[in-house]
């Protein structure tokens, strides 16, 4: 008997079995609307023109690809934590902020899960109904308990945030609660900032663990806008965790570059948390890779290619917006469905309310590939696909 003997075919996740079925179709007018990246009007994963500035300083000044520290390059963990908290926040609080380098955002929240496991093994993360659809397998595969609290109101298409906040009020002390800092994965309904406030009030009395998944900064209302629900967290006394993408702000989805950073109660407590970050990473998988690390840290270490990239990112946040537009345009006049939501919806992603059966024929029939559960990637449309998207949602809607 070996130890292969009982396999069964195991699926991937919707959206990794979308983006592999996708590569497959011999189509050549099919659409990726599945995965969420970031195209540009030309249809292409854009590498930004900041990415190539800070490339081109690389030569002249990487001397080795020797192993970086478990943590990761200094420079990133330092800017990181600089571009999620700001200069005024980490006045007072940076030395109890430990920031490392993550396998992009994936891995910090990897990271994070597996020292919550050491902690705290009995602990239940609660996440949003619905959420991205790896957040439960990571959670639960690094052996923690998961559940959910309402979060999306279908018949608004914006966030149920009563329901949100009752379920909020009533849960146990310790509970981990993951929360998207905005661009919702995958809904794009978004918490207010008056709901941001009050429910800082209800983590705090309750003593809960916020997690939060900062995969899409920049992308609904700019840099600091975006990164207010991190910065309000972390001043509350609580422990608390960030996990930061840089794949969509970037555009270095392949350079799996990130941070996770852990708010504790004071320097000697984040250097223990640090302690625990170290070995997890090392046991899981030694070392973070070096290039992303630089292209990021220097882009935001120097003031010029950080004004060039907050400047491209905006233009990435302008284009989404403006697909979100043209889409409910062709729309306007549906009388099934109000897609009007799509324009209250921030980020790469909106809530089609389509039905996996719909958004089957959408793929079988019309050759573009959304998620199962309705789930479009907005930052992938193009003024040259609008059309054909529109009629295929018309069509099976
Ligand atoms: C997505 O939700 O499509 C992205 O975050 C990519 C991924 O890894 O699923």
């Amino acid at each position: 008997m070996s130890l292969f003997d009982h396999l069964q075919p195991e699926a991937l996740d919707p959206i990794m079995a979308g983006f592999q079925e996708f590569g497959a179709d011999s189509r050549p007018d099919k659409v990726n609307l599945g995965v969420g990246m970031y195209y540009d009007e030309d249809g292409r994963i854009p590498i930004l023109q900041v990415v190539n500035s800070a490339e081109a300083t690389l030569s002249g000044r990487v001397t080795s690809w020797g192993y970086l520290q478990p943590d990761g390059l200094p420079a990133l963990r330092d800017t990181a934590k600089r571009l999620v908290f700001g200069d005024t926040l980490l006045a007072a609080l940076n030395d109890r902020i430990v920031t490392v380098q993550s396998l992009g955002g994936t891995g910090a929240l990897k990271l994070g899960a597996d020292v919550i496991r050491r902690l705290a093994p009995a602990s239940t993360v609660m996440l949003s109904r619905p959420t991205w659809g790896n957040h439960p397998s990571i959670f639960a595969g690094a052996g923690l308990q998961v559940a959910e609290y309402p979060y999306f109101d279908p018949a608004t298409g914006g966030v149920d945030w009563p329901a949100m906040r009752d379920a909020v009020a009533g849960m146990a002390p310790g509970t981990v609660l993951l929360l998207h800092a905005c661009c919702h994965n995958p809904t794009g309904a978004d918490l207010r900032p008056e709901d941001w406030q009050e429910l800082a009030g209800l983590i705090q009395d309750r003593r809960l663990v916020p997690f939060l998944d900062m995969a899409y900064a920049g992308f609904a209302d700019g840099l600091e806008a975006d990164s207010q629900p991190a910065r309000l967290l972390a001043g509350l006394g609580v422990p608390a965790f960030v996990a930061t993408s840089f794949s969509k702000s970037f555009a270095l989805y392949g350079e799996r570059i990130g941070a996770l950073s852990v708010v504790a109660a004071d320097a000697a407590q984040a250097r223990l948390v640090g302690d625990q970050l170290k070995v997890a990473i090392r046991t899981n998988y030694s070392t973070p890779p070096s290039h992303g690390a630089l292209l990021v840290s220097t882009i935001l270490g120097d003031p010029a290619l950080r004004a060039d990239w907050e400047a491209e990112l905006g233009g990435m946040r302008d284009r989404i917006k403006r697909m979100r537009h043209g889409l409910v345009a062709r729309l306007a006049g549906n009388n099934t469905r109000d897609f009007t939501r799509f324009l209250h919806q921030r980020g790469l992603f909106s809530y089609s309310g389509l039905d996996a059966a719909r958004m089957d024929r959408l793929k079988a029939e019309f050759g573009i590939y959304g998620v199962s559960d309705g789930r479009l990637c907005m930052a992938a449309l193009t003024e040259r696909t609008l059309d054909r998207v529109a009629d295929g949602i018309r069509a099976v809607a």
